[in-house]
């Protein structure tokens, strides 16, 4: 079937990856990538698919009303998936603005297009879906009731069921919403809008919350990009606080799999958490890190262990993170297809063969921003 999907914030980390995704996996469908490459956005990620015919770019910013409505109409889009956003907790707590501007005003904004698009249309939103993407950091953070961990009380193919879990709660469906950063705020007020334009005028929309990603073409100011870079340049690797706190980690293509799947299968005005039952306490990971990139780089085992540094913590660092994604399994059968091991050797190997990619973001503006961060901590 012809369809004409827009995908913001394609150039993204995630972004791209769905990208790829759906216009490898789907040649009659046209897939519109719409980005405003901010800091984050870089069309080398997407180097390999960009002269597909199936495939076209649009410079725009989803906060500007008006490109969104002839975005939207002049393409004939059926189907939204909405990504673009300020994504990193640390430059929220500096510059909560831009977080509000985009990630609540800019949603609005698309929301509204495609409501008055959709709304023109004969068929009203007929098979039409607009699907926004949000995260676990939502529902705010978990206590840690178990500090070494137990066995995790669930088997997936991420954890095996061997891994640990540090708490005895998980985020569900139907957590109530309690974010504590900028960024957590702004993506909670997104997702209440997106929410309110089903409840309020019939718009087909769905909602998914996935932890926190890793793989290639990750930002370097992220944790792990961020270290893989500096053990490979011999500099410090700042833990915040004292390293305890738990995230729970998925490959990124297996979320970008969840996404295709949502959003052929998905039930409307839905929401469905995304992930794979896999904690990691943050130095207990950093350190499989180091290990990783030192055993690719025949280093000896500990060669980079002295890296680590702790420094001031984060303001207001969430304790624990932990996604159970029980529905999304049961309902729709989606499951991670890699264990947390192999997802990290392959990340690791992504980023040490493909230095040129990390050499072009991390010099010039990016250095000057995150040294400058860095100093003031
Ligand atoms: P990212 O920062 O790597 O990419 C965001 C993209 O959005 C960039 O390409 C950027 O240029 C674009 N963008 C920013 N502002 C824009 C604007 N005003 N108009 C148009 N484009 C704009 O982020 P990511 O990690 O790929 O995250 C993508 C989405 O997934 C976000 O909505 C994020 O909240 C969500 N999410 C991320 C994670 C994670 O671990 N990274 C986990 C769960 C959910
Ligand atoms: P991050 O990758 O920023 O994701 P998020 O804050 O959205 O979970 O950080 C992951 C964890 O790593 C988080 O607990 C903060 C911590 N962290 C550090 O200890 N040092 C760092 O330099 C960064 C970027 C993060």
């Amino acid at each position: 079937m012809k369809r004409n999907i827009l995908i913001t914030g394609g150039a993204g980390f995630i972004g791209s990856h769905v990208v790829r995704l759906f216009v490898n996996k789907y040649p009659d469908y046209h897939i519109f990538n719409l980005d405003k490459l901010t800091y984050a956005g870089n069309l080398a990620n997407l180097k390999d698919i960009e002269d597909r015919t199936n495939y076209t770019f649009i410079k725009a910013d989803i906060a500007d009303l008006d490109m969104m409505r002839s975005v939207i109409s002049d393409n004939r889009i059926d189907g939204i998936i909405h990504l673009a956003a300020e994504s990193h907790v640390d430059r929220s707590i500096k510059d909560p603005f831009t977080f509000a501007r985009t990630n609540v005003m800019g949603t609005l904004a698309l929301l509204q297009a495609a409501k008055e698009y959709w709304e023109s249309l004969p068929e009203k939103f007929e098979g039409k879906l607009f699907y926004h993407i949000s995260t676990d950091e939502v529902y705010g953070a978990l206590e840690l009731t178990h500090p070494e961990g137990v066995p995790a009380p669930f088997s997936t193919k991420a954890s095996a069921g061997e891994h640990e879990a540090y708490g005895s709660e998980f985020f569900l469906e139907t957590t109530k919403y309690n974010p504590h950063s900028p960024y957590s705020a702004s993506k909670a007020s997104s997702d209440h809008f997106v929410r309110a334009y089903h409840d309020t005028y019939g718009m087909p929309t769905l909602v998914t919350n996935c932890s926190n990603n890793y793989g290639p073409y990750q930002f370097p100011e992220k944790l792990i990009p961020l270290f893989i870079n500096n053990i490979r340049h011999g500099k410090p690797l700042p833990v915040y606080g004292k390293g305890e706190n738990v995230r729970d980690w998925l490959f990124v293509e297996d979320h970008a799999r969840a996404i295709d799947t949502i959003f052929h299968d998905g039930k409307v005005a839905e929401t469905y958490n995304i992930g794979g039952f896999n904690e990691w306490k943050n130095i207990d990971l950093i350190r499989v890190v180091i290990k990783t990139v030192d055993r690719l780089l025949g280093n000896p085992e500990g060669h980079s262990d002295h890296l680590i540094t702790y420094v001031t913590d984060r303001l207001g660092h969430d304790m624990r993170y932990a996604i159970d994604s029980r529905k999304l399994q049961r309902e729709l059968g989606w499951e991670p297809s890699l264990q947390f091991e192999e997802g990290i050797e392959k990340t690791v190997r992504w980023y040490l063969d493909n230095q040129d990619w990390m050499d072009n973001i991390t010099s010039g503006d990016y250095e000057r921003y995150y040294d400058d961060m860095y100093k003031n901590r």
